[in-house]
C-alpha cells in the first residue's frame, strides 16, 4: 500500500508547526529567557534555531522522506546496527516529556476554569502569585486537571480525530497569533512596560554562561520538536517534489516568531506590574491575568487566551503521544486504541509525582531537583541534545548519500557541502561542547 501523503505542502507545514508551537514557545520560552537575565538569551536562542535547528530539522525531514518510516524504523532501514538506539531513545524521551507536559497542559485547563470564575481578574502581583502557587502545590487539583489533559490527548490519538484537530487549528492558531498581538499592544501601553522590552531585547553578553547556553540549546530543540523522530515521521508523508528546505524554514520561522511574541507579551507585563522575572515555570500563568484585568472585556480575553493555549498544547502533545503509540503498535503488535491508552496510563502515572514535586513532595529530591525539574532537565538538557548529536553524526557519516539525494533539489552545490560539514563535525562539536561545559559548571 502506498504510504499516505499530506494533501498539500501547506498541510505538512501546518502540522509540523502545530507540533512545534505549543507550551514550549508560550509557557517555557518567556520564563527561561527571564531567569537567564533576558538580554542575550533571545539572540543565542535565535542563533541556535537558525543554524543547528535548521540543519537538524532538514536532516530529520529528509530521513523520514527517504525511509518512509518513523522514529525507529528510519534508522533500522537506513543503517541497522546500533543506530536504531537513537530511535528508541526518542520514544523514551517523548514519554518522559509528555508526563510533565500533560501536567502543565492541565494548568491551562485549570486557568480556563479560574478565568470563567473571575477569581484571577486582578493585577495584584502577590494575589496572582499566591493563586498560582496555591494551585500547583495542592495535592489533588492539578492532578485532576493533568488527567483531563491526558484524556483529551488520548481521545484525539486513539479516536482518530486528528483531522478534526488539524482543521480546527488551521483557524484557531492564527487566532492565537492575533490575540497575542492584542495582548502585546495592551501590555506595551502600560507604564513601566518598556523596561521589560529592554530587558528582553537589549543584548547583554556579559550574562552569557554555560548554563545559559545549555538552556538555549535545550529550549531550541524542545520548542522545535527536534530530536524525537517527530519531524522524521512527518517527513515520511511528504511527497518527493516538495521542497524540504522551504518547509523547514517556515516551521522554524513560525515557531521563533511565536517565542518572540510570547516574550513581548509576558516580560513587559512582568515589569509593569512588579512581578519577579525569575518566578520560573509560573511566569506566564501569574503575569497574564494582570494584563487581562486591564483590558475591557478582560474576562472574555482571559478565557479565550487559555483556550487557545490549550489547543496549541494539544497539537503538540498529540504529536508526542503519536510517536509513543506507533512505537507500541509496531513493537508489541497492539491495536492503535490499546497502544494509546496503555501508554497514556503510564504517562499519567509518571505525571503524578511530577505534579506532587511542586507541592507536598518538594522535599524529595535527586541531584537537588524534584521530579518535575528532573524530568525537564533530563529531557531538555541531556537526552534531546544527545539525540541530536547522534543524529548529526548519523547524517554526516552514515546516511549522507541518502540525505543528499533527498535534498538535492532543494539546495544543491555549496549549501550541500556546508550542510554535510555541519552534520559531520560542527554540530556534534558545538552540542558536545555546550553539554560538557554545562555539566562541568553544575
Ligand atoms: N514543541 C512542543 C512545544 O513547544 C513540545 C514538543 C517537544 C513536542 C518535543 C514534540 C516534541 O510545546
Amino acid at each position: 500500500m502506498a504510504r499516505s501523503q499530506w494533501g498539500s505542502r501547506l498541510g505538512f507545514i501546518l502540522a509540523a508547526a502545530g507540533s512545534a508551537i505549543g507550551l514550549g514557545a508560550i509557557w517555557k520560552f518567556p520564563y527561561v529567557a527571564a531567569t537567564n537575565g533576558g538580554g542575550a538569551f533571545l539572540f543565542i536562542y535565535l542563533g541556535i534555531c537558525l543554524t543547528l535547528g535548521l540543519a537538524l530539522m532538514l536532516a530529520e525531514m529528509a530521513l523520514g522522506r527517504a525511509s518512509k518510516a518513523g522514529a525507529v524504523g528510519a534508522f533500522r532501514q537506513l543503517a541497522g546496527g546500533g543506530w536504531p538506539i537513537i530511535g528508541y531513545m526518542s520514544v523514551l524521551v517523548c514519554f518522559l516529556i509528555l508526563s510533565f507536559y500533560s501536567v502543565v497542559g492541565g494548568w491551562t485547563i485549570a486557568y480556563i476554569v479560574k478565568a470563567l470564575g473571575g477569581g484571577i481578574m486582578t493585577s495584584d502581583a502577590k494575589t496572582l502569585g499566591a493563586i498560582f502557587n496555591g494551585f500547583i502545590s495542592d495535592p489533588l487539583e492539578p492532578i485532576a486537571y493533568h488527567a483531563g489533559f491526558a484524556l483529551l490527548t488520548v481521545w484525539v490519538v486513539a479516536g482518530g480525530v486528528q483531522k478534526g484537530i488539524e482543521n480546527l487549528s488551521k483557524f484557531l492558531m492564527p487566532a492565537l497569533f492575533v490575540l497575542m498581538l492584542v495582548l502585546i499592544v495592551r501590555g506595551l501601553t502600560l507604564p513601566g512596560a518598556w523596561d521589560g522590552v529592554k530587558y528582553f531585547v537589549a543584548p547583554d553578553f556579559s550574562k552569557v554562561s554555560s548554563a545559559m547556553l545549555v538552556d538555549a540549546l535545550g529550549l531550541a530543540f524542545f520548542s522545535l520538536s527536534l530530536g524525537l523522530g517527530i519531524m522524521i515521521t512527518y517527513g515520511s508523508y511528504v511527497s518527493k517534489e516538495s521542497n524540504l528546505l522551504g518547509s523547514a524554514l517556515w516551521v522554524i520561522l513560525l515557531t521563533v516568531a511565536t517565542c518572540f511574541l510570547a516574550g513581548l507579551m509576558v516580560l513587559p507585563a512582568v515589569f509593569a506590574f512588579g512581578f519577579d522575572p525569575s518566578a520560573g515555570p509560573g511566569l506566564t500563568f501569574i503575569t497574564m491575568p494582570a494584563v487581562f484585568a486591564h483590558l475591557p472585556l478582560g474576562q472574555l480575553f482571559a478565557v479565550m487566551f487559555f483556550c487557545l493555549l490549550l489547543l496549541a498544547a494539544l497539537t503538540s502533545s498529540v504529536s508526542l503521544l503519536e510517536v509513543v503509540t506507533s512505537f507500541a503498535m509496531d513493537e508489541f503488535g497492539l491495536k492503535r486504541g490499546q497502544a494509546a491508552w496503555v501508554m497514556t496510563l503510564g504517562i499519567f502515572l509518571l505525571g503524578i509525582p511530577a505534579s506532587l514535586s511542586l507541592g507536598v513532595w518538594s522535599e524529595y529530591q535527586l541531584f537537588g531537583m524534584g521530579v518535575f525539574d528532573l524530568l525537564d532537565y533530563l529531557t531538555s538538557k541531556l537526552l534531546m541534545p544527545l539525540g541530536e548529536l547522534l543524529l548529526a553524526l548519523f547524517v554526516g557519516w552514515k546516511a549522507w548519500p541518502v540525505v543528499r539525494r533527498e535534498l538535492a533539489g532543494d539546495g544543491a552545490g555549496r549549501r550541500m557541502r556546508l550542510m554535510r560539514g555541519f552534520c559531520m563535525a560542527m554540530a556534534p562539536a558545538l552540542i558536545g561542547w555546550i553539554m560538557v561545559a554545562s555539566l562541568r559548571a553544575a
